[in-house]
């Protein structure tokens, strides 16, 4: 190493100390020059090598360098030290950005919730096909073409003669047909019904239907059942009501209310001012579609329901227009 070299050493030295933008890498040269395997300490340390007159003098600039870098060092680390740090750009002021958590629709949370109510009293899921025969979806339910009952379940028709299904309904007779007693199931899905938009329908909407057929079963088998069901559902205090109705497929039929949750039955807007507030219907398996599937009605009964799932979702939740449920609006949606 001679005395030049080391000179531009220095000289590279002192220029990148004068252009170090931080601490850190002004560290780095600190390391670079005079650390234990530093350009500095090298030159320092292979001295004895060189022959004895180049020797001292080498030494001499080597050792001055050394000085001066450690206060080049010194003084530059005063410097940045002082200065406020670079801050990186960005705007503290814009607002953070969102983690948007998604979440299961409110109605399919309320038809997990029935579901898992039934199944936990024995009942087995049974999914049907959404486009349905006229078989299932009437003639087998005991609803004859020309019959004015078919009115109560207008339908969407397919070009196939097909039909969206109207009601749950026609799983019972899939079931029925396929199984023998006893038989026990829930059907939740979707059905249609060309019906406008308003605070209490849908062209389409969600039921789950029930099915017991099986030796001795009787109407206070299906009570029993559905008393469980809204005192799960709603709360131990809620009461019900049976008032006799009429469905093709069932008989004797009735429609099912319960106390109305928001004035526990004195009579305000949701009830209409009657107290109660309809949540299904529901009846004896009528003898014709237990023929109708094979199943001979002398030894066999059972019941049925039909519960519809925006309404319970609507009472449970005192949700004021059904049709809040298909907007889509966040606002909504994460209330649930
Ligand atoms: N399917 C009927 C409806 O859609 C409900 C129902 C089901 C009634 C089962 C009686 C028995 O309204």
């Amino acid at each position: 190493m001679t005395v030049p070299e080391i000179e531009e050493i220095g000289r590279k030295a002192k220029e990148e100390i004068a252009g170090a933008e931080n601490l850190l890498l002004l560290n780095d040269l600190r390391i670079k020059y005079l650390g234990r395997k530093g350009i500095l300490t090298g030159i320092l340390r292979g001295l004895k090598d060189l022959p004895e007159g180049e020797r001292r003098n080498v030494g001499r600039i080597a050792n001055l360098l050394k000085e001066e870098i450690l206060a080049l060092l010194k003084e530059r680390e005063a410097t940045l030290s002082s200065q406020k740090p670079v801050l990186p750009e960005i705007d503290l002021t814009l607002p953070g950005r969102r983690l948007w958590i998604g979440r299961r629709h409110p109605i399919s949370q309320v038809l997990d919730e029935i579901c898992e109510i039934f199944v936990g009293m024995g009942f087995k899921e049974e999914i049907g096909p959404e486009i349905e025969d006229e078989w299932h979806n009437f003639s087998a339910l005991n609803i004859p073409e020309d019959h004015p009952a078919r009115d109560m379940f207008s339908s969407f028709y397919l070009d196939s003669g097909k039909l969206l299904r109207s009601h749950t309904s026609p799983v019972q007779i899939r079931v029925m047909e396929r199984e023998r007693p006893p038989i026990r199931i829930i059907a939740p899905g979707r059905v249609f019904r060309p019906d406008d938009f308003d605070a209490s329908h849908a062209p389409n909407f969600h039921q789950v239907e029930g099915l017991y057929v099986d030796e001795g079963v009787t109407f206070a088998d299906l009570k029993g059942t559905l008393r469980e069901f809204c005192q799960k559902m709603f709360g131990q205090g809620i009461k019900m009501r049976f008032l006799p109705s009429y469905f093709p497929f069932t008989e004797p039929s009735a429609e099912v209310a319960i106390s109305c949750v928001n004035c526990y039955g004195s009579g305000c807007q949701t009830c209409k001012g009657t107290g109660w507030l309809e949540i299904l219907g529901c009846g004896m398996v009528h003898p014709q579609v237990l023929r109708n599937c094979a199943i001979d009605p002398e030894r066999y009964t059972g019941y049925a329901f039909g519960l519809g799932v925006e309404r319970v979702a609507m009472i449970k939740y005192r949700i004021p227009d059904m049709r809040l449920f298909y907007e889509n609006d966040l606002r909504f949606l994460e209330e649930f």
